[in-house]
């Protein structure tokens, strides 16, 4: 089944127990909201939680905002319980599980076969649930390949930053927090971002903790993105603009972007002689920045941004 294409700019995290949080999140301007099963909610409550997604999903309240839930991870007592209750609760108002703390492929397999043993058992359409994995460990950096590639409903790589310094011993005290310098956690950063690529996934920053901080989040999102990162979570409702900013390309961009493949496609349709390169405003064009320009006006024509009058075709 082919995955569908999905805008993750931001992804907001709700705690599961809150139907007010959930409504509210249904009125902002987030890509995907992320029902939290997992760290947000107290192991007394994981039941009443389970209880209010299910309802919340079938009341609707989260409009046209790719619906996901995340579920505790695959060695808890609660996992299995969490995906049988959202499923056969919700199934169909649901499109992707989020599972944290993957450490091995087999996990994401485990959560493969009971989806579609629930899909089969409810008569739900087979493998259009879609899974997103949170790398927040050694293991999950190391087995990001076999993670990347254990399912078809892989859908994207999701950097658990809190988790993952915890796990590692890296000294920090807040979620995401901004060093000053080289990040150390970039380093892991572009590793799942590589697998991400290799295998057609989103790859996803994980949250800024301090949301006092908006210009540190800003900051955060806008070096996650010059990584090549699709979108981070977002856990309060400050932190959406400056994340869908900085993960939406500038209309200068856009425009920038069109006239490079106007001018390239003109230059290639040119009869007197099929010269792959020219130069625009000081600049080599050759079929890479065909690539590149074509990724940024994709992205500008999927937000619906304004463009040249006559643009070229996008291909490849
Ligand atoms: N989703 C939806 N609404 C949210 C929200 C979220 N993640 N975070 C805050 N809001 C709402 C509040 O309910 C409040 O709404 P109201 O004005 O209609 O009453 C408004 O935004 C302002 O919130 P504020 O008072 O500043 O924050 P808070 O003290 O209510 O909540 C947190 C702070 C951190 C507890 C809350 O932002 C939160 O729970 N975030 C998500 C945590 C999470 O999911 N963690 C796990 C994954 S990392
Ligand atoms: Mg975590």
């Amino acid at each position: 089944m082919n995955r569908p294409m999905r805008l993750r700019r931001t992804s907001l995290t709700v705690p599961g127990t809150s139907h007010k949080m959930h409504v509210k999140a249904g009125t902002l301007d987030v890509d995907e909201v992320i029902l939290d099963l997992e760290d947000s909610v107290a192991p007394s409550a994981k039941d009443a939680a389970r209880h209010q997604v299910v309802v919340s999903l079938r009341e609707g309240v989260l409009g046209t905002r790719t619906r996901a839930v995340r579920i505790n991870d695959a060695t808890t007592a609660w996992s299995l319980r969490d995906v049988i209750t959202v499923v056969e609760g919700a199934g169909a108002h649901l499109d992707v599980v989020v599972l944290p703390k993957v450490e091995e492929p087999g996990q994401v397999r485990w959560l493969d076969q009971v989806l579609t043993g629930l899909e089969t058992e409810l008569g739900l359409a087979p493998g259009r649930i879609g899974v997103e994995a949170q790398i927040e460990g050694p293991g999950g950096i190391l087995g990001l390949p076999g993670i990347a590639a254990a399912s078809s409903r892989m859908e994207a790589l999701d950097f658990g930053p809190g988790d993952f310094c915890a796990a590692m011993g890296i000294p920090v005290l807040g979620v995401g927090e901004v060093t000053q310098g080289p990040d150390p956690l970039d380093h892991f950063r572009l590793q799942i971002l590589t697998a991400a690529r290799r295998y057609g996934l989103h790859a996803i920053d994980g949250p800024t903790g301090n949301i006092a901080d908006v210009d540190g989040c800003a900051r955060a999102a806008a070096r996650a993105r010059a990584l090549g990162f699709d979108g981070k979570w977002v856990i309060h409702p400050r932190q959406i603009d400056p994340v869908n900013a900085a993960f939406s390309p500038s209309q200068a961009d856009v425009h920038r972007a069109e006239r490079i493949l106007k001018a390239y496609d003109a230059a290639l349709r040119d009869p007197s002689g099929a010269r792959a390169v020219l130069q625009l405003d000081g600049e080599m064009i050759d079929e890479a920045n065909r690539r590149l320009a074509t990724a940024t006006a994709l992205a500008g024509r999927r937000l619906g941004m304004t463009r040249s009058a006559a643009s070229a075709p996008l291909t490849g």
